[in-house]
């Protein structure tokens, strides 16, 4: 075995199978196209589906890329195993229909054995149970004894709806020492010993939404080897994040918080994390996820916030996650599929810094009231986070859920979820109520209603109520307790419009106080108001004085200037595409 560094690798995989007439693809990007069933590209094979199901012609049957891909369900175990990421890139060769098992097999040998002169005696092979075929390709072809070949019931891979198939998976064994020590460890053991470096999958099935395998028309390939963990094994380390992929962020981060790698294993899981996270989130951004609060951008964003917040368990307390994407770049910068790295260097940099600079404040500030309900628990021997505080500092303080239960379980206590799923319950019921208000006061049908006299006068201080309506229909009379739509002979309330809230304020009668919550516009231009009866009553046809909430007004025109500013700024910050 010759030492190579991963750029190596990722070259001498795609010129391998250049050289077997494989067409050489650039990565896809992370955010997939047309395909609603994934939120983010997490396979090689993820971007080829419309070519495995004939959907769409390939631009070659024989493909091969080296496909950057994100999986997150298994995000607590970063930096907690030697190869879970966040972030990773999955070297594959790919057949729509061309060759078969055969090659797949024999090529994935001459790679692993001649190119990077894996040891033979090392590596291991499982096959599905039923796949004879590949057994005998295994065992007769290439020459592996049986004693290196275990039948395996899961050898069966899928990614929700889609292609998929009956694989074969290659292992290499790291060494006894490596191991658990039990008698019966060997291959799909879950300890270290045992390190699947590639997955063959011979996909000849398409899952349906419900959950049907209809066989395809044409049989493909789909191969899968994680260039990080091939990686390890070629450069000859522990774990993934001591190979030239990811080691750069670690020194970085080791040295912004003047931590010894290898020194304390809490603090190595929170360099790894910073490593891999970095990793992602630099990726994310560079193929156009913006951090949000919802789908890919949810993603990118809680990704942020971890790294953030394993910077702090180190002691950083300035922003410094702008600083580490240097070294991504470092590690990537001079790769094809990487290229937009260094021409959105600034633009990616700019993105971090904003978000980190958001989340400190709330981080701080959450962390401090959750430490001090921590100490209380432990000071009154308890183990449960009360749902109810949880749901507050989520609710109240914008502190992200995971993280409590994260910073809970680093302290062996855990949030009271039902209590969480309650009070959770019971904010979208207020969410729910204030709708149904809303389509309480739906609007019914005007068109006989004259509106030709009607006017806006910012004076005005009193108005003849000429309609009122509830639940979609025209009413004479409201009462305490009601919500209704209202439209006055003439008004001062400013309507809602051009991203300003409307008016509020209140219309008073004799014996009446009747709440104006918003001021809209019908279609036609029709100036109404979105009223509550607080105390007496309300008769179409009456006199009301009107008193306009100065203080709402001025605050809403004060919000509405500020925002235009804000997006102004944001926009020569962070670029055009902002939008309010
Ligand atoms: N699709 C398979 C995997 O992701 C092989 O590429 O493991």
């Amino acid at each position: 075995m010759k030492y190579m560094t991963g750029n190596e690798i990722r070259k001498a995989y795609l010129d391998f199978f250049e050289s077997k007439k494989h067409l050489k693809l650039h990565s896809f990007s992370l955010v997939p196209e047309d395909d609603p069933s994934l939120l983010l590209i997490g396979a090689g094979m993820a971007p080829l589906k419309p070519y495995f199901t004939g959907k769409l012609v390939p631009p070659s049957y024989r493909v091969t890329t080296s496909q950057k891909c994100i999986r997150t369900g298994d995000i607590d175990n970063v930096g907690r195993t030697a190869r879970h990421h966040t972030f990773f890139e999955m070297l594959g060769n790919f057949s729509f229909g061309d060759y078969f098992k055969k090659e797949a097999i024999t090529w994935a040998w001459e790679f692993l054995t001649e190119v990077l002169e894996l040891d033979k005696e090392r590596l291991y092979v499982t096959v599905y149970p039923d796949d004879t075929e590949a057994y005998d390709l295994w065992h007769d072809t290439v020459g592996v004894p049986a004693t290196h070949i275990s039948k395996l019931e899961d050898n069966f891979w899928e990614i929700g709806p889609g292609p998929c198939g009956p694989d074969s998976e290659i292992y290499i064994d790291l060494g006894e020492e490596r191991g658990c020590g039990s008698p019966t460890c060997s291959v799909g053991c879950d300890c270290d010993r045992f390190l699947e470096i590639w997955n063959l999958v011979f996909t000849q099935y398409d899952r349906t939404e419900d959950g049907k395998y209809n066989l395809l028309a044409h049989k493909n390939i789909d191969t899968g080897c994680g260039l990080e963990r091939l990686a390890s094994v070629v450069q000859n380390k522990k774990t993934n994040f001591e190979t030239d992929l990811l080691y750069p962020v670690i020194e970085y981060a080791a040295n912004v918080s003047q931590m010894e790698y290898g020194a304390d294993p809490q603090k190595d899981i929170s360099l790894k994390v910073i490593a891999d996270h970095t990793r992602s989130v630099v990726i994310m951004i560079m193929d156009g996820i913006l951090p949000s609060n919802e789908g890919r951008g949810y993603v990118l964003r809680r990704t942020i916030r971890r790294a953030i917040r394993h910077g702090r368990m180190l002691g950083i307390t300035k922003p410094f996650l702008d600083g580490a994407v240097d070294a991504v770049i470092d590690i990537f910068g001079d790769v094809k599929d990487f290229s937009e790295l260094v021409s959105k260097e600034e633009y990616i940099k700019r993105v971090i810094r904003i978000e980190e600079e958001r989340f400190a404040a709330t981080l701080v500030q959450g962390i401090d009231l959750l430490n001090e309900e921590i100490d209380t628990l432990k000071a009154n021997a308890q183990q449960i986070l009360p749902g109810e505080v949880g749901f507050k500092l989520y609710d109240t303080y914008g502190f992200p859920r995971e993280l409590t239960e994260e910073i809970l379980h680093e302290n062996g206590l855990k949030l009271d979820d039902a209590g969480f799923a309650h009070d959770m319950e019971k904010q979208r019921n207020r969410a729910r109520s204030a709708r149904a208000e809303n389509q309480a006061v739906a609007v019914p049908d005007l068109s006989g209603l004259d509106t030709s006299a009607l006017t806006e006068n910012a004076e005005a201080h009193e108005a003849d109520v000429v309609a009122i309506w509830r639940d979609g229909a025209l009413v004479d009379m409201l009462h305490d307790g009601e919500s209704a739509g209202i439209i006055l002979s003439t008004t001062p309330f400013h309507a809602e419009g051009g991203g300003q809230v409307g008016d509020a304020g209140l219309l008073l009668r004799d014996v009446g106080r009747i709440v104006i919550r918003n001021t809209k516009r019908l279609p036609d231009g029709t100036v109404y108001h979105l009223a509550y009866v607080e105390e007496g009553q309300l008769q179409r046809g009456e006199t009301v004085q009107i008193q306009l909430d100065e203080v709402h007004k001025l605050s809403s025109a004060r919000n509405h200037t500020a925002t235009h500013l804000l997006q102004a700024a944001l926009q020569r910050i962070v670029g055009d595409h902002v939008h309010q």
